[in-house]
């Protein structure tokens, strides 16, 4: 008998993108700047010198994206909040054209049906507060929670579902140890500190909720599995530091409020100790749990590399734009490894998806983009696969609703469902999108029929 691929009841459907890369008029209405606004004019930092100015010009066409979610019948939609639009000066004087923004996009999401899920950081600091330290103060749990607070004052009740920070590990190794993502440092001391004021951070924005919003908050993080590429010891003691450094880093002081011990045999003497009330603070509850799932890793032990002293090994398989494995059974392994560490909290899956080939302009009302269908469809069967394993998971969002701003390497891959035009920001669903439509539109049904 085929397989039949139902999700539960109230299963949520939606896509998902993030303010900087999607939004342009970065100093619109009052907005600060903020550190990509900063990290895009810096020489040789993002492809092709490719900014956030215009993007996918959303801050203006929100309306017609909306109307765009609503056509492909999409129940959710995540979305992340430029802190820099809220208090232009990271805290303080609060700037009413920025909240006005998103309270008319969440007004508009509402009017069409569309839950909106609020993250409060997808990266994008206020230049101000980097100017002040940025994530190595520590001062800046307090300064996330002030921010936190004005926009649940703002939004709780219509916004039902909140992420404080989206992935802190690709904040820390992007921004302050490998220099590729802004601010842009290369430092293995800065890199525990900004992990740590992080996740306090998510610690007081969590607190600030309960005393303001009465809904669910969550931490949206990546995860990406490590298999060893052999049995050797060596090769397992690689796998273990990896795993440690890119999943546990951020969920062990969560849910089990202590770090990894291979994270001072990573770091060795820049690894800090930090004080118990801390992990009181970050290790509150929360309601929900995100994960941004993409890629496996498989590893090897490798003395020379920095920091892990571990590499990937390339695999005989399909490959992303982005240089990443396809492999969807990480998803199903991923899921039933948060259930089994981490006491089975709910999840969502606020990320995943695919950058592959697309042209630049789109010909057909339809633009056929075959890997990403066959990319979609696999991962979604595997999610289905870790629910009928008993895990907890209760929605699903496409990254990305749009062809958007991929960070450093610009505008070159795209991972949208819906494709732009980015000369014309004319946008066309890719064949992704109406097949994740029919998905949507059946609970998943669909998955299991033939492809046409
Ligand atoms: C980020 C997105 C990014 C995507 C693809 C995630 O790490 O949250 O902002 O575009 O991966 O690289």
């Amino acid at each position: 008998m085929p397989q039949t691929y139902e999700f539960p009841r109230g299963f949520l459907w939606g896509s998902a993108t993030s303010a900087y890369q999607i939004e342009g008029s970065p100093l619109a209405d009052g907005a600060g700047q903020s550190i990509w606004h900063r990290f895009v004019r810096t020489p040789g930092m993002v492809k092709d010198g490719d900014t956030g100015d215009v993007a996918c010009d959303h801050y203006r066409r929100y309306r017609d994206d909306v109307a765009l979610m609503k056509s492909l019948g999409l129940k959710a939609y995540r979305f992340s909040i430029a802190w820099a639009r809220i208090l232009p000066d990271g805290t303080g004087r609060v700037n009413p054209g920025g909240l006005d923004f998103y309270d008319r996009l969440v007004d508009t999401l509402l009017e069409n049906g569309i839950e909106p899920l609020a993250t409060l950081y997808h990266w994008d600091l206020p230049a101000a507060l980097d100017d002040r330290g940025g994530w190595l103060n520590p001062d800046i749990a307090d300064w996330f929670a002030e921010y936190a607070s004005v926009m649940y004052r703002k939004l709780d009740g219509r916004v039902k579902k909140w992420a404080t920070l989206n992935e802190p590990w690709v904040v820390t190794d992007g921004g302050y140890l490998h220099g590729a993502l802004a601010p842009g440092h290369r430092n293995k001391y800065e890199a525990p500190i900004a992990s740590h004021h992080l996740m306090r951070s998510h610690g007081a924005a969590v607190k600030a909720y309960r005393a303001e919003g009465k809904h669910e908050v969550g931490l949206v993080v990546n995860l990406e599995p490590k298999y060893a590429a052999s049995g050797s010891a060596d090769d397992k003691a690689a796998v273990a530091r990896a795993h440690a450094y890119m999943n546990r880093q951020y969920l062990d002081p969560v849910f089990k409020r202590e770090y990894p011990a291979e994270l001072r045999e990573i770091f060795g003497d820049a690894w800090p100790e930090w004080p118990a009330e801390d992990f009181e603070l970050i290790g509150q509850k929360i309601d929900f749990l995100g994960v941004n799932y993409y890629t496996r890793n498989v590893t090897k032990n490798d003395p020379l590399s920095y920091p892990l002293k571990a590499v990937p090994v390339k695999q005989d398989a399909t490959y992303t734009e982005t240089g990443w494995e396809v492999f969807p059974q990480g998803l199903t392994d991923t899921l039933t490894w948060v259930r089994d560490e981490y006491g089975n909290p709910p999840v969502y899956i606020t990320e995943n998806g695919s950058a592959f080939y697309d042209p630049p302009r789109a010909e057909a009302e339809t633009l056929e983009d075959p890997l990403r269908v066959d990319y979609l469809g696999k991962h979604l069967k595997a999610v289905h696969a870790a629910i009928a394993e008993g895990c907890d998971v209760r929605g699903y969002m496409a990254w990305s609703l749009l062809d958007n701003l991929e960070w450093s390497l610009g505008f070159s891959k795209r991972f949208g469902i819906v494709h732009v035009d980015f000369a014309t920001q004319k946008r066309t669903p890719k064949r992704t999108a109406r097949v994740y439509a029919d998905i949507v539109a059946s609970n998943g049904r669909a998955l299991g029929a033939p492809p046409r």
